[in-house]
């Protein structure tokens, strides 16, 4: 057996991993001719309108609009659905924070479905049980940038009367039987943020065909202003989350880039998943027949019956290869429901609102062992990135150093 680089053995990855620039001509071009019209606001200049109408196109989708960030469009989507405070909304235990902002807001109580242990994703089972009178939406998370079981969630929202948002903030352009994520429930999100396919720095996208929530959509991106020559009124409360010009031309030049990303990640991903299908206690994200996927992250489960190994162990040891990772990540570092916010039931400052409240009629906690599955989850499991910018060679000896530490840790 080699030894470990962690152990002064030779390192399994001697040269850098592959690395390019997300940004070139196209949003040079984009964003100058922006500051050539001297206009940042999205109202009176064009690149808004412009990559709504690509998102609007790419997704055969009625409507599009522009926003500040991921966390905002599902605020909107929430918004837009006009859900009366104290109404539920379920989601899955696993996703990111930008999730449940909106929820709490709008006053909505979060109820926390568990995972399929082998996608990753919300289990249908787990939201069927939790749907009562009082659920106003259903949040699917396309986790990871692979599919949730989409057909589903919509029929069961269908047979029970709720409507579905779907959030893609980590799936973009990502098909489930060769349709597109985002095009199949009540109404969809997309974030362009930092760590996403493509980016704009900050900033977000919704989508929705429905043509009695559009309006609200515009309204709650916009402090409830019309922008129609309409009488200034506002009849509800809605934020500002406004896209600006600069986000709207890098979000041009991106757009045209992600149809390349996503098919480089998914061919990087699949080839990882083969590679390392065969190594003993290793088990990569299971891809359902029908699902593409996109990798935003790559998530590996460590099984502890033939490595028994603390994943920050291991992950040391394959950093030490070469190889960085992140142990104990499905993503953040913990289900959403463990956080301080939720344990603490602390969004508001000397208040327990939404979580309990006599005017709601709410009264929920998140105890630990809430969603099993998921909290198992976090702790088998390490993440490494798969970049469109790596190399085939990367991908290979990626999969050289995590048999390496896994033949080490079995013994
Ligand atoms: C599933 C999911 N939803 C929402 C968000 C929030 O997006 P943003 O960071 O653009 O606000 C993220 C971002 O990480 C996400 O991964």
């Amino acid at each position: 057996m080699e030894k470990l680089a962690l152990h002064g053995g030779p390192r399994t990855k001697t040269t850098p991993f592959g690395k390019g620039r997300r940004f070139g001509e196209e949003e040079r071009k984009q964003v100058l001719e922006v500051l050539d019209s001297d206009i940042l606001f999205y109202v009176f200049g064009s690149k808004v309108k412009q990559m709504e109408s690509i998102m609007k196109s790419m997704y055969g989708m009625k409507y599009a609009s522009g926003c500040s960030s991921g966390t905002a469009g599902v605020h909107i989507a929430l918004g837009s659905l006009a859900l009366e405070p104290g109404r539920e909304v379920i989601t899955s235990a696993v996703t990111d924070m930008g999730t449940l902002t909106g929820v709490l807001y709008q006053m909505l109580v979060p109820r926390f479905a568990d995972i399929d242990p082998a996608t990753y994703n919300m289990d249908p089972e787990s939201v069927e049980k939790l749907i009562n009178r009082r659920t106003g939406a259903i949040i699917v998370v396309h986790h990871a940038g692979l599919p949730a079981d989409i057909e589903a969630f919509v029929a069961m929202g269908k047979r029970h009367g709720i409507p579905v948002i779907e959030d893609c903030a980590q799936a973009h352009l990502t098909r489930w039987k060769g349709k597109l994520l985002g095009t199949f429930g009540d109404i969809s999100t997309f974030s362009y943020n930092h760590f996403k396919h493509i980016t704009t720095g900050s900033g977000g996208a919704v989508l929705t065909s429905r043509d009695d929530i559009e309006e609200r959509v515009r309204l709650f991106i916009d402090k409830c202003y019309f922008r129609d020559g309409r009488k200034r009124n506002p009849f509800f409360l809605a934020p500002n989350y406004q896209m600006t010009e600069l986000q709207g031309a890098v979000a041009i030049g991106q757009l045209g880039k992600v149809e390349r990303i996503v098919k480089r990640r998914g061919a990087l991903g699949a080839r990882l998943i083969a590679g390392l299908k065969s190594i003993p206690g290793i088990i990569p994200q299971a891809v359902p027949e029908g699902a593409e996927h996109s990798f935003f992250l790559f998530i590996v489960r460590v099984d502890p019956a033939i490595i028994p190994t603390p994943m920050a162990e291991f992950s040391k040891a394959l950093d030490a290869e070469g190889i960085p990772s992140e142990p104990n990540k499905v993503t953040g570092g913990m289900p959403v429901y463990m956080y301080d916010v939720f344990q603490n039931l602390s969004a508001f400052p000397k208040s327990r609102l939404p979580f309990v409240s006599r005017d709601l009629r709410s009264r929920v906690s998140y105890p630990r062992g809430l969603c099993p599955k998921a909290e198992d989850a976090f702790a088998h499991t390490f993440n490494v990135n798969v970049n469109e910018f790596y190399t085939e060679g990367d991908i290979d000896e990626m999969v050289k150093g995590i048999a390496k530490v896994a033949e080490h840790f079995r013994g």
